[in-house]
């Protein structure tokens, strides 16, 4: 890991203007690409300089407004595109490259692509995959995806999503990682890594794009696209981290985002782009907007029309143009009125210019365009099974009363029922653009591999799309069944972007069947798909067992039958709060003791007179078929010097009669700050595998990068005092011990 302050290191910096009043740091490139980049900038007129900074898409999966091919094909034989996205294939690539290299300079395009969570290949969705608490998973499956694309002429993913949100209300919770800075930072660095490998030159690889900066996820009401106002040291304590960490692994690239951050719109945010991300971070990527954000600052109030937000972006360090067009129509113009310096246009040149030769595309344009390594990539067997494994990883088990699970030596007859449980297209979850539907193995078809197709009894139980039920099917399956597993929750397209809901129950129909289901007498085992937390209660009291499988991607049948069979012992712990209410929302686990904390007396206190503050399942929680015994904390000391690395450990046991994993969860509370600090933070966890009655010690080191925090001047800062230390199974059931920085 290299620190953000080390980074600068790497290049030179020097100032120089950009426009009227506003300095900005350029960028001088490490050789061997200093010189390549400056001799193509030597060469360009202002007009194929504007051209790199403009990006149109291709067909399908828009999402806002797009011109016709035409236009665009001449304008990428002018050297007026430098980049597109929602183009993939070898050969298409390949002829719009052609087009490229009829250009002047013969500039070579660069395609992106919302890779999310694989390509055809579909892996779980973000938030599925970082239940797993598997970096080295999720950095493996970031590469599976990354092979796939890159075979497919993608250069570049506009991934990883390392949003913080505390909000399941918000649809987009389902890309990322989940609430916490510190889990989410990891996971940034985890899937920065898995997408650009050791080198962007390797035809494997693509580069990433840490999104979207910043602060999105904070958005009010959880509401898509909405106003996000909050405090600085709130940004950079819980929403900039995994940023500062996708640059510290290298991120080739930063999207900015369509939110209006303490009244300056992302898009045109100065303080984001050039005073931390380019100025004091040292980031020598190139940012990119988000879709047509860059014309948006005018309904936000920011800009008076297409020309000024064409200016307040490139000033403010937005260096590509993703379909707004205001680049490519209104710069000129700016630059001959003296209200945009050229040499603000070359910063954003040079840092596309050095990605397309880091990418090794002037050497050779077409080099990811190889169609015999398309084919032999796409759905290939190691990317199946990786698939799967990272399915099996992101499963959760939420209850399992009587040991319901798992159904292993079943020779009995299973009931299965919901039409999402025989539904492809819901299984790849949102944002998966090219998985291919038809590849994707359902549950029907997983339970019927696993235990034959006699023993499975199927019904749909509700209609996929209007969620009428069918229940006499249903129950007849069930009474001529030994068990029942019942698939319920969202929609695909129910989470994702503009998919914010106020209610994130389960449909009550779902709710409806699973009671019926119980009255049939039989164990009932639920299986709750969807990309958010959703509130299922009524469900969660007629189960018996409760499998959160969120999306789980091509290979999602096979792994619920891998953990349904036992085959596969759960693992999973939920990266985000499972809220007992809606009314409840923003809840998370990492939050403040306030002056009256919450009492179950409530009284007053931080508490709610007409429902419970407890969540429904609360941050790190997930079951085993096995038990564990995680025992109290222990140091060797309880005073230790600020400067000094803090060890602790912990033992863990299986107490349970079979093999399982348990990710030890280690969490901090610094009691007196200069500012206050959380009840606890996640500073901390292992995976260990554990056969029945096996026990092992793990330990944990914390130093400055887990017990500093950003204080009251921006600065991050360890400062001395008692800290407890609590380690658990999640961030609820924890046991404590203290220890003291002096
Ligand atoms: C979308 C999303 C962004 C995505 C981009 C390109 O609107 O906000 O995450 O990368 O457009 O599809």
């Amino acid at each position: 890991m290299r620190p953000i302050q080390t980074i600068a290191c790497a290049l030179s910096l020097f100032l120089c203007g950009c426009s009227a009043g506003s300095a900005f740091r350029e960028v001088e490139i490490e050789e061997p690409y200093g010189r390549k980049v400056d001799s193509v900038l030597s060469l360009m007129t202002l007009e194929e300089k504007i051209g790199q900074l403009n990006q149109y898409t291709g067909n399908g999966q828009a999402t806002g407004p797009v011109i016709d091919d035409t236009t665009k094909i001449a304008q990428i034989e002018k050297g007026l595109v430098g980049s597109m996205l929602n183009i993939r294939g070898a050969e298409r690539t390949r002829r719009l490259q052609e087009h490229a290299m009829k250009s002047r300079l013969r500039i070579p395009l660069l395609f992106g692509l919302d890779v999310i969570h694989g390509m055809q290949t579909v892996f779980p969705v973000p938030l599925a995959e970082a239940s797993s608490f598997d970096l080295d998973l999720m950095r493996r499956t970031a590469a599976g995806a990354a092979r796939e694309a890159a075979a497919q002429g993608v250069h570049w993913t506009f991934a990883p999503m390392v949003d913080i949100s505390r909000d399941a209300r918000w649809g987009r919770v389902v890309e990322g990682a989940g609430e916490d800075p510190w889990y989410g930072s990891l996971v940034a660095r985890a899937r920065v890594e898995g997408f650009q490998g050791r080198s962007l030159a390797d035809v494997t690889t693509v580069m990433a794009c840490a999104k979207h900066f910043a602060a999105y996820g904070a958005c009010i009401a959880g509401k898509d696209y909405n106003t996000t106002d909050l405090s600085l040291l709130t940004l950079h304590d819980t929403y900039l981290p995994p940023f500062r960490a996708a640059v510290e692994s290298g991120v080739g690239s930063v999207m900015n985002g369509f939110n209006d951050l303490n009244g300056i719109p992302a898009t045109g945010n100065a303080y984001l782009q050039r005073t931390l991300l380019k100025g004091e971070w040292g980031f020598d990527g190139l940012t990119v907007s988000d879709w047509g954000s860059i014309g948006e600052m005018v309904p936000h109030g920011y800009a008076a029309d297409l020309r000024d937000a064409a200016r307040a972006a490139i000033t403010a360090g937005c260096d590509v143009d993703m379909e707004s067009r205001a680049y490519v129509s209104r710069l000129r113009g700016l630059v001959a009125d003296g209200e945009v310096a050229e040499a603000c246009i070359d910063d954003a040149v040079r840092r596309i210019l050095l990605k397309k030769f880091q990418l090794g595309l002037f050497d050779d344009p077409f080099r990811y365009c190889d169609p015999e390594r398309e084919a032999r990539t796409v759905l290939c067997d190691s990317l199946r099974s990786l698939a799967r494994e990272a399915a099996v990883r992101s499963i959760v088990l939420l209850k399992n009363d009587g040991e319901t699970l798992p159904l292993d030596r079943f020779t009995g007859t299973v009931a299965l029922i919901g039409a999402l449980a025989d539904s492809r297209i819901d299984m790849r979850g949102i944002w998966a653009s090219d998985g291919a539907v038809e590849e994707v193995v359902t549950v029907r078809k997983g339970l019927e591999a696993r235990y034959g197709r006699a023993k499975v009894l199927y019904a749909e139980g509700y209609d996929l799309e209007t969620n009428r039920l069918h229940l006499a099917p249903a129950l007849a399956a069930a009474r001529r069944a030994d068990v029942v597993v019942v698939a319920v929750g969202e929609r695909y397209f129910q989470s994702g972007e503009a998919r914010s809901k106020a209610d994130i129950a389960i449909p009550r129909q779902h709710e409806e069947l699973v009671r019926a289901l119980k009255g049939c007498g039989k164990r009932v085992i639920t299986l709750l798909m969807g990309g958010r937390p959703m509130i299922f209660d009524e469900a969660a009291a007629h189960s018996d067992a409760v499998l959160l499988t969120w999306w789980l991607g091509t290979e999602a049948g096979n792994a619920i039958a891998d953990v349904l069979s036992g085959e596969y012992n759960p693992s999973g712990k939920l990266p985000m709060t499972f809220p007992a209410h809606v009314g409840q929302i923003p809840i998370y686990y990492n939050y403040k003791s306030t002056g009256r904390p919450e009492s179950k007396a409530g009284g007053y206190t931080c508490s709610y007179q007409d429902i419970d503050f407890e969540p429904a399942y609360p941050f790190g929680f997930g079951l085993s078929y096995t038990t564990f015994e995680i025992g109290t904390p222990t140091l060797e000391k309880r005073v230790w010097r600020l400067d000094e690395p803090v060890t602790v450990r912990v033992t863990v046991k299986n107490t349970g009669h079979r093999t399982g994993r348990e990710t030890v969860q280690l969490y901090i509370r610094d009691h007196v700050g200069s500012v206050t600090r959380p009840v606890r933070e996640l500073r901390g966890f292992r995976q260990v595998l554990l056969r029945p009655g096996e026990q092992t010690e793990v330990a944990f080191t914390l130093g400055a990068a887990e017990l500093g925090f950003w204080n009251a001047d921006l600065r991050y800062v360890v400062e001395p005092g008692v800290f407890s230390v609590m380690c658990g199974p999640d961030s609820k059931n924890v046991k404590t011990a203290e220890f003291e920085l002096r």
